[in-house]
Formats: C-alpha cells, structure tokens, sequence
C-alpha cells in the first residue's frame, strides 16, 4: 500500500465538492504547521506531494490523495484514501477565512461516513493545546475514532518524548474516541513512521 506512487486527486474547498463516499478515508487534522502534509509525504515517500510550507495556514482545502493506479471508473477504486486538512488554531489568517476553514473541517469530521480515523497531530515542543481539545471534543461527541500522533520529535530529547507521551495518554484516558496508543513521529528523521503505517492499514483493514 505505501510502498507503491501515491497521487493527488482532488482539492475539496467545500462540503459540496467531496468525493462520493466510497473507499475508506484516513484523515490528519492538527494546528497548522503542526506537519500534516510533511507527515503525509513521509507515509508515502513523496517529498512533493503535498504541499508545505514554513508558513502557517499552507492547506486550505481537503486534498484526497490515493494509491495510484485505480481508474476509479466502474468499481475500480483505490482501496483507501488518506486526506490533509486544512490546519486549525492559526491566528494570523483573516477571520473570513478561519470561520470557512473550520466549518469546513468541522462538518467533514461529523458528517462523513467512510472516515475511519483521524489522525490528531500534535507538535511535541507544544503538546494539547486548547484548541486541540476542541477538537477532540468535538470527534468524541460525533463518536469519530481519532488517535493522537506527536510529530517533530526531532525538536526535543528522547526522555521529553517519553514524558510527553506519558502526560497525553493521561490525558485521553477517558475521552470516548480516542485510541489509547500515541505514536511518536519525525517526518524529518523518519521516525515512527513504519508504527503509523501499520496502524493506518490495520484501520482500513488492508
Ligand atoms: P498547514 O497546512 O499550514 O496547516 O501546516 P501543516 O500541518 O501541513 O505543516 P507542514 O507539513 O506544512 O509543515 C510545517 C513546517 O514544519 C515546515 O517547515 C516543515 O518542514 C516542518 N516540519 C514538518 N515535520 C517536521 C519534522 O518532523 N521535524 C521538523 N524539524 N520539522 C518538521
Ligand atoms: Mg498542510
């Protein structure tokens, strides 16, 4: 599955333009610049396939991106699709423009039936910040599976990383959704990233 080219199929600006429900989708949400898109392009091992940046609010649409090699016309279609939100929590970005962002992100999260999980990516130097709680409220209310990946952890010394896994696990022990095991990752050392693989397959069933 992630060892084969992965492609970009289609940019969802809003609610009317997503695909038809059909494969199983994984998603990864997460404050901007937290490493979404870098986290993605690590998975799949395509530096350039989603779009990054230094600065925060890169992502504006839902990007789906498959597997390739599926045309997708009568029944032949990918076996899974991972999407790249939109980041939320950036201050900077006119108000307009936050308000269609997390209604965006918000609706997609409640509403779509083939999500199998999200991926809650949270920057180990800051760990869950209030507006992550926000969101992990909101899936624990739409009972939408989640579990918490910790990116960058390149930025800080192996004995902080254990301490930040420690304090997150406690403090999702008892919220309804959430997958209790928190994966550690550096897109940047391609660390963690054979763990998330694996769970992601495992969510899709492949
Ligand atoms: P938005 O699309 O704006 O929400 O951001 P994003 O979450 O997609 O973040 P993106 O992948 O664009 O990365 C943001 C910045 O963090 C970039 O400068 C990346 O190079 C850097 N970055 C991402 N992952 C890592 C990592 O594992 N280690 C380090 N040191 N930097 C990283
Ligand atoms: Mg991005």
């Amino acid at each position: 599955l992630f060892g084969r080219p992965w492609i970009f199929i289609r940019g969802v600006p809003s609610l009317k333009f997503l695909p038809p429900e059909g494969p199983p989708e994984v998603a990864f949400a997460g404050r901007s610049n937290v490493g979404k898109s870098s986290l993605i392009n690590a998975l799949v091992g395509h530096k350039g396939l989603a779009r990054t940046s230094n600065t925060p609010g890169r992502t504006q649409e839902l990007n789906y991106f498959v597997p390739e090699g599926y045309s997708g016309e009568g029944g032949d279609l990918p076996p899974m699709a991972l999407v790249d939100m939109p980041g939320y929590g950036y201050a900077q970005a006119p108000k307009e423009h936050v308000d269609a962002w997390t209604k965006l992100v918000f609706d997609y999260l409640r509403g779509r039936a083939t999500l199998k999980r999200v991926y809650v990516l949270i920057d180990s130097r800051h760990g869950v910040k209030k507006n992550d709680d926000e969101v992990l409220d909101l899936l624990d209310k739409a009972a939408v599976s989640y579990q918490i990946v910790l990116t960058k952890t390149d930025k800080i010394k192996p004995p902080a990383v254990v301490k930040l896994l420690a304090e997150t696990a406690e403090k999702i022990k008892k919220r309804p959704a959430a997958y209790p095991e928190i994966i550690a990752t550096s897109s940047e050392k391609s660390e963690g990233l054979d763990d998330l693989r694996a769970a992601i397959a495992q969510t899709v069933g492949i």
